[in-house]
């Protein structure tokens, strides 16, 4: 018999995972999904759906009551909640790894503490806390929100000594970190799994190409020499080795410039740089982390094909109901999310290209520039 998977949240990382179980009968019969927005990704995709928000302590409880396990797709869910309804069904990653995951310092004292490669950092509680960081640290240095903070919005760079009041105002209210600025040549991660019984197993590394601090184009594998992947992904794995949550977690990385690694941060979830795995490789992310939390043999990690993902995003001055996109090309796959409104910059799909037998990456990031143009968002008339 099957199991009841629960989701807190069904955007597109949970309708994915829902497509993923629903190819997996023999071991999950129902999905069940918690989010807000009525008829989200997940729900169209034939998970059932608990229409509230993603910190109700009801909801969760009756999600807990009607799975046997649970997982999430955003890592701002609260973590006390979870760790309440344990008794009533599992819960993977576990609400220890995500309360420890979603307070960016507790993050990086745990990775560091392990001797994983940071950049440096330190707690701030005050405006002379600040000033003797950046005296430790220089400029530019970034101060970050430690906790809910994504596409870049919880950080503030500062670049010089006038910028110090402005950016602790800027935080007002919230526990922020410093760090020290890491001059990057690259931008990496590594989708990273591990099971409840402690398998571990990572994809190779991918290349991350940002815009307006949104993830806008993945390239499998990442164009860097054997010695920078063998060290990100050793890195990886001893990431998750320490770690002991079960399920796939998202590694973002610096390829520093002079070759080192150091970890970025974690997303202890399915992650917008393995989408590529949909097309590229035998198992998808999403496959792979039903199998992590259910405890089965994780599925191989081969790379199979060289891939590029696009994130399809809302034009930037923009909001309303959209153009269907079609696109029918050999080796293009399109994924649209089943959103309704488009907002700037908001994630409605992606596309997966694919390249040929011993095509060149060269070759497909050309072939990509003709597609771009495919892709805009316009408003439907
Ligand atoms: N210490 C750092 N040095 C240089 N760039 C950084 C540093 N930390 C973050 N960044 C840049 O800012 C981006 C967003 O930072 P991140 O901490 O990952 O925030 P978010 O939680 O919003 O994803 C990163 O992808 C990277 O480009
Ligand atoms: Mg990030």
């Amino acid at each position: 018999m099957g199991k009841i998977l629960g989701i807190i949240g069904g955007g597109q990382l949970g309708m994915m995972l829902t497509e993923s179980a629903k190819k997996m009968p023999e071991h999950i019969s129902k999905i069940i999904v918690l989010d807000p927005t009525e008829n989200c990704p997940a729900a169209q995709v034939g998970a059932e759906q608990i229409v509230a928000d993603f910190k109700d302590e009801k909801a969760i409880q009756e999600l807990a009551e009607k799975s046997d396990i649970i997982t999430y797709e955003i890592e701002s869910g609260d973590s006390d909640v979870l760790k309440s309804v344990e008794s009533k069904a599992e819960i993977n990653p576990s609400p220890e790894t995500l309360k420890m995951i979603q307070d960016k310092f507790l993050q990086k004292t745990f990775l560091s503490e392990n001797k994983i490669p940071t950049p440096e950092f330190i707690k701030i509680g005050s405006l002379d806390d600040l000033q003797q960081g950046l005296k430790k640290f220089g400029y530019p240095s970034l101060l970050k929100a430690r906790r809910d903070a994504y596409d870049g919005r919880g950080n503030f760079k500062v670049d010089s000594p006038e910028d110090n009041q402005k950016a602790f105002d800027y935080f007002k209210g919230q526990n922020i970190m410093l760090e020290k600025f890491v001059p990057f040549k690259m931008e990496v991660s590594v989708i990273a799994a591990r099971n409840t019984k402690g398998q571990i197993k990572t994809y190779p590394l991918v290349e991350n190409i940002h815009e307006h601090n949104i993830l806008r184009e993945t390239i499998a594998p990442a164009r860097v020499s054997k010695e920078i992947s063998d060290k990100a992904e050793e890195i990886a794995k001893d990431v998750m080795t320490v770690l002991k949550g079960a399920g796939v977690f998202g590694i973002e990385m610096f390829v520093t410039t002079d070759d080192q690694i150091v970890i970025n941060e974690i997303a202890p979830r399915v992650h917008n740089s393995g989408h590529h795995t949909l097309q590229s490789s035998e198992t998808s992310q999403f496959e792979q982390h039903i199998r992590a939390i259910l405890g089965l043999e994780l599925g191989s990690v081969k790379l199979l094909h060289t891939t590029i993902m696009y994130n399809i995003l809302g034009s930037k001055d923009f909001q309303g109901e959209y153009h269907p996109l079609e696109i029918s090309e050999k080796n293009v796959f399109l994924k649209m999310y089943g959103k309704k409104i488009s907002k700037p910059l908001r994630k409605l799909g992606h596309l997966n290209l694919v390249a040929n037998q011993e095509e060149s990456i060269e070759n497909l990031i050309q072939k990509l520039t003709g597609l771009k143009e495919k892709t805009h968002i316009l408003a439907l008339k």
